[in-house]
Order: structure tokens, then sequence, then C-alpha cells
């Protein structure tokens, strides 16, 4: 299966999808300018039908944009939620709307299934900030020391790694290594928020993300005193970032906050599209907006959704040896389990 080939010509407006999609189009319209919802109904309308011919899940992260997120997308969730569905559900075909590693991981845990990614260029500056090269240079440094890598890693990281984790798990994660140093990477920032929960000594790498590093920790406290707004902050963020913050946890960590505190109003310091995402989950609960968006979320677009599901463009493929040593390392994440701990 090659790249997505040619443009694909934008499908034809007719009047009747106003009335086919008349509860999607009032979701959408309360996210962004109504002329942008007609330009979405068309390719939301062809992807779904494409979808159906060809039996496929469309799986879309938290951060994918509104359009997609609620349009297209059969499944939502973080990166682990994402993996795992691909794992267990009946499709053999899969869309994984998000950046590369996460249909990397997808792939990992469902060899047997067809992963594609709308775009492959959808990265990450954590998982190129490091290596398989330099994490066996970290072990030859600190010989004994169990490696966890985030998920936010390559196929290759993973496969040189004892275990991976997420932000939601992180800290039971280390602490299951039963090791008195555990070298933790690539996030400089995760690291740095686990270390200060416990007594496990970590090596750090120098891994951030591009997206997160940008928040300051003024922003934190100015939204929060010029809008009296609840600060929720990914552990993506500066340390300076965090102290500011009411609450500091994973996606899905500030999302379980969200459905039990039920704030009046919140800004997350996170990738932007979230706060859109869940406006519609959480309409009693006004959402300040600090707009740092993922530019590798952003290159997955319903174009290039239609694209890949017309051509079976962008199929995720991982060398057999690297998928059992990876696999490895996310099944041991997946023993210690999902109790969120950030
Ligand atoms: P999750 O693992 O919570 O889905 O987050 C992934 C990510 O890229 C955060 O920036
Ligand atoms: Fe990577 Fe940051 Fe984008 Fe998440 S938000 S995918 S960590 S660059």
């Amino acid at each position: 299966m090659q790249g997505n080939s040619a443009a694909v010509a934008a499908p034809q407006w007719r009047d009747s999808l106003l009335d086919e999609y008349a509860e999607l189009r009032t979701t959408l319209e309360r996210l962004m300018p109504c002329m942008e919802v007609s330009l979405h109904l068309p390719w939301i309308d062809a992807i779904r039908k494409l979808k159906k011919q060809r039996g496929a899940l469309i799986l879309a992260h938290t951060y994918q944009s509104p359009e997609i997120f609620h349009g297209v997308a059969d499944i939502t969730g973080d990166s682990l939620a994402l993996a795992q569905i691909a794992a267990d559900c009946d499709s053999e075909l899969i869309v994984l709307c998000g950046v590369h590693f996460m249909a990397e991981s997808a792939k990992i845990l469902a060899p047997h299934r067809t992963v594609l990614i709308p775009d492959r260029e959808a990265g990450c500056s954590l998982a190129s900030s490091i290596t398989a090269a330099d994490v066996r240079a970290l072990r030859a440094q600190h010989p004994g020391a169990p490696v966890v890598s985030y998920v936010n890693t390559s196929a290759e990281v993973k496969a040189e790694s004892d275990a991976c984790c997420t932000s939601a798990n992180a800290v039971q994660v280390v602490e299951s290594m039963g090791a008195d140093k555990v070298i933790f990477l690539p996030d400089n920032f995760l690291g740095k928020w686990v270390a200060g929960r416990t007594d496990v000594e970590l090596v750090l790498w120098h891994g951030t993300c591009e997206v997160h590093e940008k928040f300051t920790a003024q922003e934190a406290r100015h939204t929060r005193e010029r809008f009296d707004a609840v600060v929720l902050a990914h552990p993506e963020c500066g340390p300076e970032v965090l102290a500011e913050a009411d609450f500091v946890g994973s996606t899905s960590g500030m999302t379980k906050w969200l459905e039990r505190e039920r704030p009046a109003r919140v800004a997350l310091i996170t990738e932007c599209s979230m706060a859109d995402n869940l406006r519609v989950r959480f309409p009693e609960t006004e959402f300040i907006k600090p707009c740092n968006l993922c530019p590798h979320m952003q290159k997955i677009t319903l174009p290039k959704i239609h694209a890949c599901l017309r051509d079976l463009s962008n199929e995720i493929v991982i060398a057999p040896e690297v998928t059992v040593r990876a696999r490895a390392a996310l099944d041991r994440m997946l023993a210690v389990g999902r109790k969120e701990t950030v």
C-alpha cells in the first residue's frame, strides 16, 4: 500500500446534507463558523459512506479537530484507550486519527489488523527526541537500571524498553519495576513530575513536548485571576506551570476531574482542541481556551482521512522482531493497569 496519491476533489455539496446532519451541524456550529461547517459536511458524508463500505473503524485522539472528533470518529479517547480499542475491536481495518506513535501502538497491540494513518508525517517532538541507540547508550551508562518509556516514543524505542507508561499511569509503572533507580524517557517535564511523587531515583532524558513547553506560569496565573477559572494542566508542561495548576493530570485524568467536579469555568493547559471536544460533553462548564495547537495533530484532515480510506494508503508496518519486543513493554504497562496516578 502506497502513500496518499493525487489530491482528492472535494465531494459535491447537496442541500439535503443540512437535514441529514442537523444534529452534528448544531454541535459543530457551537465550535466554529457555520461557513466552515458547510465545507466539512460533504467530506464527513463521503467519509462515513466510505468507512461503511470498507468496514473500517475510525479512532480519534482527544486532540483531533472537532470536525474529525465529532464528525467521523467511531471511538475517541487518549492514546492508551485507542491502542486498547484497536486490539479489542472486531474491525480488520483501523484508521487512526492521531500522531504516528499512536498508530504504531495500535499496530503493536493488533499486529493482525491493518492500521492506517491519514498522514504519516504527523509526528511528535517527544517521540523524535530519542532513538533506540540513545536508549542502549543510557543502559550502558546506568547498568541494571530498568527503562520506562512514555508511550510517546517510536516502536524501536519501545522495543528497547522494559515497560511503557502513559501520563495516566507513569508513577505506578515506575514503582512496579521494583528498582531503586529507573531510566525514564523521553519527557523531561513528565519525568520531573513523576520524580516528585516517588522515592525511586529517575534518570531523565531531555525531550519536551513542543506544545506544552510553550505555556508559562504567568499565563496560568493570569487565566485564573482574570477569568476566575480552575486551572487544569497536563504533566508535559514545565514545573512552574504545574505549580500554578489546581489539578495536574493526563488527558483522561483531566476529563475524569471535570466529570467529578463540574466547575463553572475551567482552563485546560493542554492542546486546545481538547477544550472544543469536551465543551460538547460538559455544556454547563465554560471553557477558557489557551490556544496552543499541536502542529502534528493538525496534519490530520478530513480530505486526508478520505484519501487514506479510498486508497488504503499509509499503512503502519513494523518489523516483526520490533513488534514482539515493543509489545512486551506495552504488555508490562497494561498489566500494571490504568489507575490514574497523574
Ligand atoms: P495521552 O497519552 O493522554 O493521550 O496524551 C498524548 C499526548 O500526546 C499528550 O500531549
Ligand atoms: Fe507530541 Fe506534544 Fe503533539 Fe502530544 S501535543 S503529540 S506530546 S508534540
